[in-house]
């Protein structure tokens, strides 16, 4: 499991821009899923103003979810078009935000649905079985909530974080889509 060093750097509560999350991929990953994986990047920012949160944790949760969809493309049937989409919007009750990341990979089964946040569950070869487990951990200490989707092998996954606006930030993003 990749921690990309973020679990030795102090805790820091602070406003975060999610749009960050995309920030992985120019650091590191984007050449290798965009165009050795032919995997479509798709960003649909509808909220950007920074939330007040853990940055240490979100950003852990975000990487153990990319890292899965990631996996997820990889071992999809190769003949589908692969996409992979980050969304971020404001919950219906507009107390909260929604992190979406969802994938067109190998999907879900409804058995292993029921299963995938437990502890040392994984479906893959060298798997641990520890990222979903200790991503919903993290999600709970945040206060926040960690959903999974899926309509089963071959159909996909989607994963919801939702998480308290907390005290936002006036400030206005800065950060726009070409730069990310
Ligand atoms: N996006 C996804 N698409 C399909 N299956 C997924 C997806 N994300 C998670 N899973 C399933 O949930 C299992 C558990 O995921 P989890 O991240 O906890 O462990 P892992 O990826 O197997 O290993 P690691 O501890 O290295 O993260 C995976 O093995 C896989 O079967
Ligand atoms: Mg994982």
């Amino acid at each position: 499991m990749s921690r990309n060093g973020w679990s030795n750097t102090p805790v820091i509560s602070g406003p975060l821009k999610l749009q960050c999350v995309a920030q992985c991929y120019r650091n590191g990953w984007s050449s290798e899923i965009g165009i050795h994986n032919n995997i479509e990047l798709e960003k649909k920012y509808k909220y950007v103003s920074p939330i007040l949160t853990d940055k240490n944790k979100t950003m852990q949760i975000l990487i153990n979810l990319l890292q899965n969809a990631k996996d997820a493309l990889a071992v999809a049937d190769p003949s589908l078009a692969k996409k992979l989409s980050v969304c971020t919007r404001l919950a219906p009750d507009k107390q909260h935000v929604e992190i979406i990341i969802a994938d067109t990979g190998l999907g879900i089964s409804p058995e292993n649905l029921a299963r995938i946040f437990s502890f040392g569950f994984t479906t893959k070869p060298k798997g641990h079985g520890f990222g979903l487990h200790s991503s919903a951990l993290l999600v709970k200490e945040l206060g926040g909530l960690l959903q999974a989707e899926s309509a089963g092998i071959g159909h996909g996954a989607t994963f919801i974080m939702t998480l308290s606006l907390g005290s936002v930030s006036e400030e206005k993003s800065e950060i726009h889509e070409e730069q990310i």
